[in-house]
């Protein structure tokens, strides 16, 4: 009489249990991988919109008019070893100076910050344009093309009067701009 002897189970794959292993392995190194760029587009998300777009250099707004780079008999466009920079201050409602020369075909590098709400400009249609934030000094540097005078309206609200909050940018030909800003002071087309 023998006894039934069960079928034996197949042999155990070894080499399923390894592949296993390997793919838990895999992804768990890709679900960290995943979850690091999450957390970098999360982290920089946030940094920058909590920066205005140049964001590298902060001011002092309760000091802006006292001393600095932005009081006031240093706003305007000057010339020194040959770079054009030009200083502006944004506030209700308008902007210091109201009327500001440059000079076409040179690089010329903006410098700018608000004393009281945030404000904004754009050149004409030119691609002059960035957000003023009080606290931070917004620059950029930008080449006109073209001679000529541009509105440069505020272009973020700030307040009743932003509508009329706008003002001038007379782009001169190169050399009548050497020529005025050769002495080394500084430029503006307000009239006085
Ligand atoms: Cu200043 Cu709108």
């Amino acid at each position: 009489m023998n006894a039934i002897v069960p079928p034996s189970p197949p042999p155990p794959h070894a080499g399923e249990a390894v592949a296993i292993a390997a793919e838990r392995r895999w992804a768990i190194i890709v679900g960290i991988i995943i979850a690091m760029l999450v957390g970098m587009m999360i982290v920089t998300g946030l940094h920058w919109a909590a920066m205005p777009p140049s964001r590298v250099e902060t001011v002092d707004v309760k000091t802006l008019h006292l001393n600095g780079e932005f009081i006031e008999s240093n706003l305007g466009t000057t010339m020194v070893d040959g770079k054009v920079t030009v200083r502006l201050i944004a506030q209700q409602y308008s902007f210091i100076p109201q009327c500001i020369v440059v000079p076409a075909e040179i690089p010329v590098t903006f410098r700018g910050t608000a004393t009281d709400a945030i404000h904004g400009f754009v050149v004409g249609r030119t691609n002059a344009n960035t957000m003023l934030v009080p606290g931070f000094v917004a620059t950029f540097t930008t080449t006109f093309s073209k001679t000529g005078e541009q509105l440069m309206p505020c272009h973020e609200y700030c307040g009743t009067g932003h509508e009329a909050m706008w003002g001038r940018v007379q782009v001169l030909p190169p050399d009548e701009f050497l020529a005025k800003a050769r002495g080394g002071e500084r430029l503006t087309c307000v009239p006085r």
